[in-house]
């Protein structure tokens, strides 16, 4: 793989994920057939309300622009089974069903025209499948293997009929009876993975065909992978749920959602922000508010979570840091007021800025310490404040 490949994805900082599905229409998350054991004939009769009348994927990638996000990942089939794109595998797809027409087409083709890079979640399990409900011990040799061949062909499909993909992200789940059986062998995922990259030599591949392939995935937590040098994502959700779940208000706030960008980009990481848009294909006014706010935080500060390392100087009750170049990023999530200290560091700073503001940082030091002196008594930002601190070349 090119260089250029692994670089776009590890300098991205933000993506956006979206759920969305039949399972919209039920607005119980995305799990309904699992959890409610929810008969697969009454979960087809939503199809048809899954319209997507109000789907527009320019809108929805111009969000993710505004939002200074790089990349969106669509889900293209949950575990439910029902493909958004076109596919010759089953007529459970959105295309011969529900909106009549190709969402991932339509999709792929806004993603290009906005400069996005494109990514592709789909899940390997897929409960409308008996054989996959019964599991590779239980179910025949013809009917699991006709399982594997249609994952593969869908999986082919999505490789092949779309012009170039950048992400391909699948997903794992346990089957009805809640039994995660599939594993490298039985999904055949050496050969899967062998033809993605015959059809798409640059994508990049999550880990969750539980090979490790591109990058790790971490879900609900920004934990960096054990390997530093390893590329990773943390998928997350502003409120509890992926898909569209309109009696969950516990939305994050923006502000812990940026806190929660810098934990990950200090590490390395991209953070992969998830919207579950109404049937239609709304987006829901919290989720939009939270766009904005995480777009203007980063219209100042990108510089401050591109390409960063984890930070030099101790953390402490201010928050964290991260370097690149000669420049340090406090990341200041508690703002103290007038001063912050931070404690034992053995490197000494020319000049110090608030970024987004001309606000020239005062430094003070002894022996073991700094102090950054004369700062304004309320944050400058109300999401994070940055300050940017420039390294005296000859200190360390
Ligand atoms: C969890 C959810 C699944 C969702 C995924 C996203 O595994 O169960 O529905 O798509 O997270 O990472």
């Amino acid at each position: 793989m090119e260089f250029q490949e692994i670089s776009w994805f590890r300098s991205a900082g933000a993506g956006m994920f979206i759920h969305w599905g039949v399972y919209s229409v039920i607005g119980r998350g995305e799990w309904a057939i699992q959890q409610e054991r929810m008969p697969l004939d009454e979960y087809d009769r939503h199809i048809p309300k899954f319209s997507a009348e109000n789907y527009d994927p320019d809108a929805l990638a111009q969000f993710a622009k505004d939002a200074g996000m790089r990349y969106m990942v669509l889900t293209t089939k949950h575990h439910d089974g029902f493909c958004l794109f076109n596919t010759v595998t089953t007529h459970r797809n959105a295309v011969k069903q529900g909106p009549g027409r190709d969402l991932v087409k339509e999709y792929v083709e806004a993603c290009r025209r906005h400069g996005l890079k494109v990514g592709l979640y789909f899940s390997l399990p897929d409960w409308s499948i008996q054989a996959f409900n019964d599991g590779p011990e239980d179910a025949s040799q013809e009917a699991w293997k006709a399982f594997i061949g249609l994952i593969h062909e869908q999986v082919r499909e999505l490789c092949a009929n779309y012009g170039k993909i950048d992400v391909l992200w699948y997903d794992r789940a346990p089957n009805l009876e809640g039994v995660s059986a599939l594993t490298v062998e039985n999904l055949m995922a050496r050969e899967l993975n062998d033809m993605v990259r015959r059809l798409q030599p640059d994508i990049l591949i999550n880990d969750r065909s539980d090979l490790p392939e591109d990058f790790y995935t971490a879900e609900q937590n920004a934990r960096p992978p054990e390997t530093p040098e390893r590329l990773w994502e943390a998928c997350l959700t502003m409120n509890k749920h992926w898909g569209y779940f309109p009696a969950d208000d516990m939305y994050k706030s923006a502000k812990e959602i940026v806190h929660t960008l810098t934990g990950i980009a200090m590490n390395r990481g991209n953070m992969l922000l998830n919207v579950g848009p109404e049937p239609d294909g709304t987006i829901g006014e919290p989720e939009r508010e939270r766009l904005q706010a995480l777009g203007q935080w980063l219209a100042v500060h990108r510089e401050a979570i591109e390409n960063v390392s984890p930070g030099p100087v101790s953390g402490g009750t201010y928050g964290c840091s991260a370097i690149k170049g000669d420049s340090v990023y406090l990341y200041v999530h508690w703002w103290h007021g007038s001063s912050i200290t931070i404690a034992n560091c053995s490197m000494d700073f020319k000049a110090g800025k608030i970024m987004g503001t001309n606000h020239s940082v005062t430094i003070q030091r002894d022996v073991k310490h700094i102090k950054l002196v004369n700062l304004p008594l309320t944050a400058p930002d109300p999401l994070c404040t940055v300050i940017k601190l420039t390294i005296k070349q000859d200190c360390c």
